[in-house]
């Protein structure tokens, strides 16, 4: 596959051949690489300030990853999916365009809208959703709510970046139909909704990576006519045979793989023209952003964006399976609850990777339910071990020795010893991610910190890291050692490494002299200076059956047990997939034992993608709350007492086993990775396959009824009028979902699905209708260009992919 050179320029962008004119080659290859990790090249000379790029998606880092700057900690994306709600998304993106300039950042690296192809895809907390109409929706709204208020957004990882094995050479084979007709249709929705960026994926599709690929420059630019900057994935350009191909930016820079672009347009390896077309861009974004000129940034909106968080997760969360214990309180009285589990005390809101944003708080749900239900006695017991290595120190028992304050000290030193660079911090999970640390010129890291515990014992005191550590306590060496990495991938050795501790004893209240060092450089990392490690705690796991059994004895003294079960940060991450879709440890047996204690036993699931839940059937209730952002427990603490409905649908097919699951393979076989089942993933192969889920797409309950009334195709086409009524006591919200069906088609198609849907709410009793448009394209099929087959399709109506009670057809002439 070879790349024309192509100097068409959108017409957006000729008013700024001026300001191209006025730049020298070796400026102009200079702009099209970033300045350093994230952000790009400042050109006083005509008026360009540097623009700040930054994670993303839910929520902003900001440039440093540093506790001493938080950051809003929105929902998850797959959170954000289960609200199937475009309004919500487009108030979402508004929240993060807030958030972009409070840290002085010009483009969000987001949203991640790649599919949920198989559920052990590792990044699937990340993105939306199996369906591409979904997803669709959701993306367009959230560039919107970006954009609208000044901030570029970064659809990614354009395409077909569905799962982490192997993802910076893993070379995907989606076939033709599937690509259009599934995994493009996202992006082609964000750039619809004009989004100024975008981000190529580190994976290659059909035998050529994508920073070098033609879908770069059709459909892209050529069918979509998008006029943004392609910004690659960080160090996923190669070669430069990405300047021809339609790869605008490369991130981080300078680009060893650019490094000698001026020289290939002097000695004629590369056409200048295809530079300047990405200078111009470049341009064109720095002034949509407010980069360029004296103009500034567009003024944004001012949102609560704790609010925010809050109601995202509340419409997130999915009321899976209800008996009628919930709302507490409503069927009988409550007053005591035992509160078990690990992620009760320590919720993940958030998954692992390049997305981690670091909240200023974080409710977890044990706090949330103590507020929530003040007049109950509240009990808590962990139940089973779910973290896997060691977690930070908590501030409140950390003294930084330097400044009697909360927190550490960390200096860096160069091979003679020599103080280089010192900082208070106040966590002990620390990450160099950019920034001004002098990661890349220094030889160690020394942490230093007086930790005092709260109870005494014995305790693994240790590190997280990938590079060679040594832990003192009070002046002993207890490790000296180098965790083992697996690979070298940035998300999985940096994000995520491995721990090495050693058994403490420790006394309640009295403190301990913690210092650890670390070697630098010595770490086979695609990224100079970067570094991370943590220094803490792993839980002991020794007596498995006796935090079951305590936690057992606390549900039999309750009127209600709420378990909440989750995943670590081991299983969902970034860099690697997942093995399986069990959750961690001893948690189903958790759950049965208590189940067996107390019948009245609601289990909340904190997890970003399906995990196999083998007592579905016997517990009382069940919520799904994903990685629910920093007001998780909150949301959790309104759905139980009922202050809010549960607003969540499923954005993905949630199975009963893993052998059940007709797309598991994330695994490419040579190098390659084939999409063996086409056009059917998620919802569309379990219809193929005859084969029931656990719980099927589309699907969540409310605390108030609903009768489906009537369906009207509307008389000039492409859209339905659905009319449902709130028969409960209560106002709720619905999710209208229209699917098609073409049962006799002459093109292999899915059984089913989804062309439309629509957030719906209504007072008890209330009658309500909504116009769904379902455009002529949702009914198309790719044969090279899209083609609408003539005849009848049934369109579908109902609150999931397997309740459809509304039906009607359309005739779509010849
Ligand atoms: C991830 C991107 C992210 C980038 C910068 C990459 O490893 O795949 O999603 O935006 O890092 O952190």
């Amino acid at each position: 596959m070879t790349t024309p050179a192509t100097s068409i320029q959108p017409p957006a962008i000729q008013h700024l051949l001026p300001l191209l004119e006025q730049l020298t080659l070796d400026e102009k290859a200079a702009l099209v690489q970033g300045a350093d990790f994230w952000t790009t090249v400042p050109l006083p000379k005509i008026g360009l300030r540097a623009m700040t790029l930054s994670d993303g998606p839910a929520g902003v880092r900001g440039p440093r990853w540093d506790e001493r700057e938080p950051s809003l900690n929105l929902p998850s994306g797959s959170a954000l999916g289960a609200s199937w709600d475009a309004d919500l998304a487009y108030r979402y993106g508004a929240a993060a365009a807030s958030e972009a300039r409070r840290k002085d950042v010009d483009v969000v690296l987001g949203p991640t809208i790649n599919l949920h192809r198989s559920p052990l895809g590792g990044r699937h907390f990340e993105c939306f959703s199996e369906d591409p109409e979904l997803s669709a929706g959701l993306a367009a709204a959230y560039v919107g709510g970006l954009q609208d208020n000044g901030v570029a957004a970064t659809p990614k990882h354009y395409v077909a970046n569905d799962s982490e094995t192997d993802r910076f050479t893993v070379d995907v084979r989606p076939g033709e139909r599937a690509l259009r007709e599934l995994y493009l249709v996202p992006f082609e929705r964000a750039v619809e909704a004009g989004a100024w960026a975008l981000m190529s994926a580190y994976n290659a599709v059909d035998g050529v990576t994508m920073t070098e690929n033609d879908l770069l420059e059709d459909p892209l630019n050529s069918e979509w006519g998008f006029d943004g900057v392609v910004v690659s994935d960080w160090t996923a350009v190669r070669s430069l045979a990405s300047v021809p191909a339609a790869q605008d930016l490369a991130m981080p820079g300078p680009a060893p793989a650019w490094a000698d672009l001026a020289e290939a347009v002097r000695d004629g390896r590369l056409n200048e023209a295809d530079l300047d077309r990405k200078v111009l861009r470049l341009l064109l974004l720095a002034e949509r952003v407010g980069a360029l000129g004296d103009g500034g940034p567009a003024p944004v909106a001012v949102i609560d964006g704790v609010a925010l968080a809050r109601e995202a997760a509340i419409e997130g969360s999915v009321l899976l399976s209800n008996d009628g214990l919930l709302p507490l309180g409503v069927a009988s009285p409550v007053s005591s609850i035992a509160v078990i589990g690990h992620n009760a005390r320590e919720a993940r809101t958030q998954g692992g990777g390049s997305a981690t944003v670091l909240p200023e708080r974080v409710v977890s749900p044990l706090d949330a339910i103590r507020a929530a239900v003040p007049h109950a006695s509240v009990t808590y017991e962990l139940g089973a071990v779910v973290q896997d290595g060691v977690a930070a120190l908590p501030l409140e028992h950390i003294t930084n020795p330097r400044t009697g304050e909360p927190g550490l000290t960390a200096t860096f030193l160069d091979a003679g010893g020599a103080e280089l660079f010192t900082e208070d911090r106040r966590s002990t999970a620390l990450v160099w991610f950019g920034g001004d640390a002098p990661v890349g010129s220094a030889e160690r890291i020394v942490l230093h910190t007086t930790y005092t515990p709260e109870e005494s014992g014995r305790v693994l005191l240790g590190f997280a890291g990938a590079s060679h550590g040594r832990l003192f306590v009070d002046g002993e060496l207890v490790v000296d050692d180098q965790p083992v990495v697996t690979g070298t991938d940035l998300g999985a050795a940096f994000l995520n490494p491995p721990s090495l501790t050693a058994a403490v004893e420790v006394t309640a209240g009295q403190a301990l002299d913690v210092r650890a060092e670390f070697l630098l450089g010595d770490v086979d990392s695609p990224l100079t200076g970067v570094f991370s490690a943590t220094v803490g705690i792993a839980p002991d796991d020794s007596d498995p059956d006796g935090l079951i059994a305590r936690a057992a004895g606390a549900a039999a003294a309750a009127d209600v047990a709420v378990v909440v079960v989750g995943t670590n940060s081991k299983v969902e991450s970034e860099g690697y997939d997942r093995e399986n879709l069990d959750l961690p440890g001893r948690q189903d047996d958790l759950v049965r034992a208590v189940v067996a204690a107390n019948p009245r036993t609601v289990v909340i699931v904190n997890a970003g993608s399906p995990v196999v839940l083998p007592w579905a059937e016997d517990v009382a209730a069940i919520v799904l709350g994903y990685f629910g952002g920093q007001e998780f427990g909150h949301a959790i603490g309104d759905i139980l007492t009922g202050d809010a409905e549960p607003g969540g649908r499923l954005p993905t097919t949630w199975p009963a086993a893993l052998a059940d699951v007709p797309v598991l393979d994330v695994t490419p076989q040579d190098g390659v990775l084939i999409y063996d089942e086409g056009i059917h993933i998620g919802y569309r192969a379990w219809l193929r396959a005859g084969a029931a889920p656990a719980f099927p797409f589309g699907h969540g309950l409310g605390y108030t009824d609903w009768t489906w009334d009537a369906i009207e195709a509307d008389a000039d086409g492409y859209a339905v009028t659905v009319t449902v009524t709130n028969t409960g006591r209560r106002a709720g919200k619905q999710v209208v979902q229209v699917y098609a069906e073409r049962p006799d088609s002459a093109v292999e198609r899915p059984e089913r699905w989804l062309v439309g849907f629509a957030v719906v709410r209504a007072d008890a009793g209330e009658t309500v209708s909504v116009s769904v448009p379902v455009p002529a394209r949702r009914l198309a099929h790719w044969t090279g260009e899209w083609t609408v087959e003539p005849g009848a399709y049934a369109l579908r109506v109902g609150p999931s992919v397997a309740e459809l009670p509304l039906r009607t057809e359309w005739t779509v002439d010849a």
